[in-house]
This record gives structure tokens, C-alpha cells and sequence, in this order.
């Protein structure tokens, strides 16, 4: 897609200036949305600093991550067929995933995000896949843990918190402490686990079939 580049910080950041950004999502989002993301990008910031990332890439994608969660379920799915990645089926008919790729097309066609790595985390955000940047982990977990979420994630960020996930492996910890809780959750539900955050869980712990124990 030729809208996409990866440009360096200076001339270029690779998207809109934060303010701007934040604009665009408070004209798209409902307010408990709209919240919801900027608790996101507070939450993303805190995780780069701790991890050694770039805070502002980490602001710009808690803004945007769910920019076109409120769009119409068909234009979700038109502007995730015209992603530029071949997508897996369940990303472009299960709902819940759409938004995702959706965005990703959708600021990249307006110029608002061009950068590829934020593209990816974006697309990627909601289930997460393997191979994840260090950005795309530390959005799956932002959006995940911001304080607005559920009480379920209260003992994670508790154990983040208490420093249980600090050091050079600690955001892979915490992305599949993520995962697992995430599956869990759902599990508990009855509701099928997304392929994408089984295979990210088995990548980040070096877990693979061959260790499961037989029953
Ligand atoms: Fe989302
Ligand atoms: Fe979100």
C-alpha cells in the first residue's frame, strides 16, 4: 500500500501530531470511548517508559487504536478487505476484530498514521499475533490494563505495579500474563479464544505443542 512508509522522527514523525490526533478521535468516539482511549494512551505511555519506548508513538496509539470501533459494522468490513496484510478469516467476519484492521486502513488512507510498526499495532491490537513488536505489545497490554477496565485485571496491575514484570524480558511477561488472563476470561464465558492470542501466548512463553502433557 503506498500510503504506507516508515519514516524516521525529524521531518516526518509518520503521523499527525498528538493534539491532532487526539482531536480526530474525540470527533469519532463517544465519550465512554473516547475515555477509554485516552486511559489507554496514559497507559501505553507508562509501558514504554518503563520498557525503553518511544512515549509519544505510545500515546499515538492509545488515541487511535479504536478510532473506527463505532463505525457502522459495514464499513468496518469494507475498509478491513482493503487492508494490505492477508488477513486471517476471523479477523474479517468476527466483529469484535474488525475495528482494528479497519482503523489501520482508515488512518492510513487519511495520513494520520503512515508509520508501519503503529499500523501493525493498531491492526493487531485486539487478539494480538506472534511476532508482535515491542510498541504492538505494549498497546495489546495498554488497552487491556487502563484503569477504566474491569476488576478482573486488578491483581495484574498490582503485580505490574510491584515491579513482578520489570527487566528486559518484562513486557513479553506481561503480554502473555496478559493473554492468559485474557483466555481465561473468555474461556470462563463460554466464548471461543481468538487463534491470534493462543499462538501470541505459546510465542512469548516459548510454549509449544510438543510440551503439553498427555492426559
Ligand atoms: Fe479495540
Ligand atoms: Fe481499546
Amino acid at each position: 500500500m503506498d500510503c504506507i512508509e516508515t519514516d524516521a522522527h525529524g521531518s516526518s514523525a509518520g503521523y499527525w501530531p498528538p493534539d491532532r490526533l487526539d482531536a480526530l478521535a474525540r470527533s469519532l468516539l463517544s465519550d465512554e470511548r473516547y475515555d477509554h482511549s485516552l486511559r489507554s494512551a496514559d497507559t501505553a505511555v507508562d509501558l514504554c517508559a518503563r520498557y525503553g519506548l518511544d512515549a509519544e508513538r505510545g500515546r499515538v496509539l492509545g488515541i487511535t487504536h479504536d478510532v473506527c470501533k463505532e463505525f457502522p459494522r459495514a464499513e468496518q468490513e469494507r475498509l478491513a478487505a482493503g487492508h494490505w496484510e492477508t488477513l486471517p478469516p476471523y479477523m474479517l467476519t468476527e466483529g469484535r476484530f474488525l475495528h482494528g484492521p479497519a482503523a489501520a486502513v482508515y488512518l492510513a488512507k487519511l495520513g494520520a498514521v503512515r508509520d508501519a510498526e503503529l499500523l501493525d499495532a493498531i491492526t493487531w491490537h485486539t487478539t494480538g499475533r506472534p511476532d508482535m513488536g515491542d510498541l504492538g505489545l505494549a498497546l495489546y497490554a495498554a488497552d487491556k490494563l487502563e484503569p477504566g477496565r474491569s476488576s478482573w485485571r486488578d491483581g495484574l496491575r498490582a503485580r505490574l505495579d510491584a515491579g513482578e514484570f520489570d527487566g528486559p524480558s518484562g513486557l513479553r511477561s506481561l503480554a502473555a500474563a496478559v493473554a492468559a488472563l485474557t483466555m481465561d476470561y473468555v474461556a470462563s464465558q463460554g466464548w471461543p479464544i481468538a487463534p491470534g492470542t493462543l499462538v501470541l501466548y505459546n510465542a512469548l512463553t516459548g510454549e509449544d505443542l510438543g510440551s503439553w502433557p498427555a492426559r
